[in-house]
């Protein structure tokens, strides 16, 4: 039986401190461990978490500022961290076979992964983050070659935000008045632990869930349909979609409040775009401003997702009438949107279900995700479009680098939510979407892949080199 909503409070994510700091970098810990939470009123829920929290915590760093983060692998399994968002040197990007072996030795699945080339540790590994890039919001999750869906689902999830001075510069909602909302759905067993379909033999899900697993809770930053209150004035809101496999299209169930969109995966926009509902899949940020003044104190306006018959996401509870000196610039940031260049080197990405040898689930290329092989080799500041091509709705990522949407289904007229920087653009069924990305600095192995996670898992995802 599910609990009633909007009861449990919105919790936010704390901020991860530094152990130290010296002029250019901040040092940090984090231990991955099991915990029990009570996620559902009255239940204990088993996690696996960063610092044992479902949301980790949450990194708050400066542009340019380098974060070290040492993560302590205190799991029975392997696990991998990828700074999403990330533009990461190689070796701190999480190769999905680079694995952290847990320190207790435990009951590794993934083993035979050890064949496989990667740059293993025991224990531990220092992932660094030189947050060389604008504002964004990041998140950071596992990505263990194979389980990354049930690492994640778990709870092996938190954001990372980078700030900056042209951000600080605004005269946007901060402090309390800035809320991050992870969204995730789960399903929960009956004594309050987590059901995933996990495959009896071997990686991947059962087959009724090949196409990714959804599930009847919505937990927003860990709490099951929680309620925030507010006062009624303008809140920014960070949204992230942390769900293995759900789109969400985001609502008021009462007006007039809308979406004002601020940014994008990477950073804010040219100019702010209003929206009245909110599509975004798995791993997409949405940064936007909620004006509560269009309500009074003591109403309540629920968010509701309007792909899943508006069903309930969470709840605001106006409290009181404040001050409010914050608004919304016409202009937010200048960037260049890059024209297409000419002369630009092509490369198609086909992303669909089928066979590839023995392996049975998605592909790229006509690929499984092999991490002994590079599908392209890719020059670093050389400008690239990237067409990619669907059979079923796939939210595709690449790594490294954010690209421009250049068309969708062959206009040229962006769809309102592909504006700005991003780097995970959904694509819908046999569809087209052609990208411009660039890669710079870092050269090494990288990823492009599908992230609704069940995918990923059964080898959605293909490496590349930048050289
Ligand atoms: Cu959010 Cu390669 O992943
Ligand atoms: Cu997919």
């Amino acid at each position: 039986k599910l609990p009633a909503p909007f009861q449990v409070p919105l919790p936010i994510p704390p901020v991860k401190k530094p152990l130290r700091s010296d002029a250019k970098a901040d040092y940090y810990q984090v231990v991955q461990r099991a915990a029990s939470l009570e996620i559902l009123p009255g239940l204990k829920t088993e996690i696996i978490g960063y610092d044992g929290l479902l949301p980790g915590p949450t990194f708050d760093v400066r542009s340019g500022r380098t974060s070290v983060i040492e993560q302590v692998n205190q799991l029975d399994v392997s696990t991998v961290v990828h700074l999403h968002g990330g533009h990461t040197p190689a070796p701190s990007d999480g190769w999905p076979v680079d694995l952290i072996m847990p320190a207790n030795g435990g009951h590794d699945m993934t083993g035979g992964h050890q064949m496989m080339g990667g740059d293993m540790t025991m224990g531990k590994r220092t992932y660094t983050y030189p947050n060389a890039q604008r504002a964004a919001t990041l998140w950071y999750h596992d990505h263990t070659m194979d389980y990354t869906a049930p690492r994640v689902y778990h709870g092996l999830f938190g954001l990372h935000i980078i700030r900056d001075a042209e951000e600080d510069n605004l005269p946007l909602p901060k402090d309390d008045r800035e809320i991050p909302l992870v969204i995730a759905d789960r399903a929960f067993d009956a004594d309050g632990s987590f059901l995933y379909p996990a495959s009896k033999d071997g990686p991947g899900v059962e087959p009724a869930y090949m196409e990714g697993v959804v599930a009847d809770v919505t937990l927003v930053n860990g709490a099951p349909w929680p309620v925030h209150e507010v006062d009624a004035v303008r809140y920014r809101l960070r949204i992230l979609n942390a769900a293995n496999a759900r789109r969400y299209e985001l609502a008021f169930d009462k007006g007039p409040a809308r979406f004002v969109q601020i940014g994008s995966d990477g950073g804010l926009l040219d100019t702010p775009i209003e929206h009245t509902t909110l599509v975004i899949a798995p791993a997409e940020r949405f940064d936007v401003i909620v004006d509560f003044s269009q309500y009074r104190p003591g109403d309540e306006v629920t968010v509701v997702n309007k792909l899943d018959g508006n069903a309930n996401v969470m709840r605001f509870r106006i409290a009181r009438k404040a001050a409010d000196d914050t608004r919304i610039p016409a202009t937010l940031s200048t960037y260049a949107v890059t024209p297409r260049p000419s002369g630009v080197v092509r490369r198609e990405w086909r992303f669909r279900r089928g066979n590839a040898g023995d392996h049975r689930g998605w592909t790229i290329n006509g690929k499984a995700f092999d991490p002994q092989v590079m599908q392209a080799q890719v020059k670093l500041d050389q400008y690239e479009i990237w067409t990619f091509v669907t059979d079923v709705h796939h939210p595709v990522h690449v790594h490294l680098a954010p690209f421009q949407v250049l068309t969708r289904g062959g206009k040229s007229k962006l769809s309102e939510y592909d504006h700005g920087w991003k780097d995970t653009v959904d694509i819908r069924p046999a569809e087209v979407v052609e990208v411009l990305v660039r890669f710079s600095a870092h050269k090494g192995k990288y990823l492009i892949h599908c992230h609704n996670l069940e995918h990923e898992d059964m080898a959605m995802m293909a490496g590349f080199e930048t050289i």
